[in-house]
């Protein structure tokens, strides 16, 4: 999943070709669209009177189904975006069926992308949320892949015009799902 809901997002392009590597390395993925999963923005008022939104429901079911999380997320003022936070903080919300807390995220493995138009690349909104992250029980894959530039740095195609930058996407998800196995087994 990439953390903008953006049409054309650089993120989206970049977990894409990232997502390669999952089926390399004989995992199985679900492409998440972060647009297809609209949610209120947190409020505890309306989590007392209505419990989680539809959308946060689905995507936490779909959370706890899965062992591993690839994300790329955008850097918003050297953080993550609200939207891609919002959706993070009503996933870790707890229900009475939950087998134990944070069972969406406790125990799993995640791999952090991030593309922007400027030099960093996202780097410092990776380190945000490699912490919030490590905060809800997830291991995070030490190496981080980003994509500085990013206005100039896919083709037509949606392609990385910079080969081993793709290259190092692609491996970093090779990476999650081999320590994703190692942790499981
Ligand atoms: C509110 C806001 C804050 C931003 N702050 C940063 C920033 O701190 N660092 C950065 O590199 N880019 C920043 N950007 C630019 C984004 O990296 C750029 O909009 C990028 O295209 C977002 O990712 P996307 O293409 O996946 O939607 C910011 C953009 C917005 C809208």
């Amino acid at each position: 999943m990439a953390g903008s809901a953006r049409k054309d997002s650089y993120n989206k392009k970049l977990i894409k070709i990232a997502s390669r590597g999952v089926e390399e390395a004989g995992g199985k993925l679900t492409l998440i669209d972060i647009a297809d999963y609209p949610i209120p923005l947190y409020n505890g008022d309306l989590e007392d009177t209505e419990g989680l939104p539809e959308n946060a429901k689905k995507l936490k079911k779909l959370f706890i189904e899965h062992d591993g999380f690839l994300f790329s997320s955008p850097e918003y003022n050297s953080a993550i975006s609200g939207v891609f936070k919002n959706l993070i903080d009503w996933v870790s919300r707890p229900e009475d069926s939950d087998p134990y807390y944070l069972v969406a995220y406790k125990g799993k493995v995640a791999g952090l992308l991030s593309a922007s138009p400027g030099n960093l690349g996202g780097l410092r909104g990776l380190f945000v949320l490699r912490s919030i992250l490590q905060n809800v029980g997830t291991h995070v894959i030490p190496d981080m892949v980003t994509v500085g530039g990013a206005g100039d740095a896919f083709d037509e195609s949606g392609g990385l015009k910079d080969d081993k930058k793709a290259e190092k996407a692609v491996s970093l998800a090779k990476t999650l799902v081999e320590t994703t196995e190692k942790l499981k087994s």
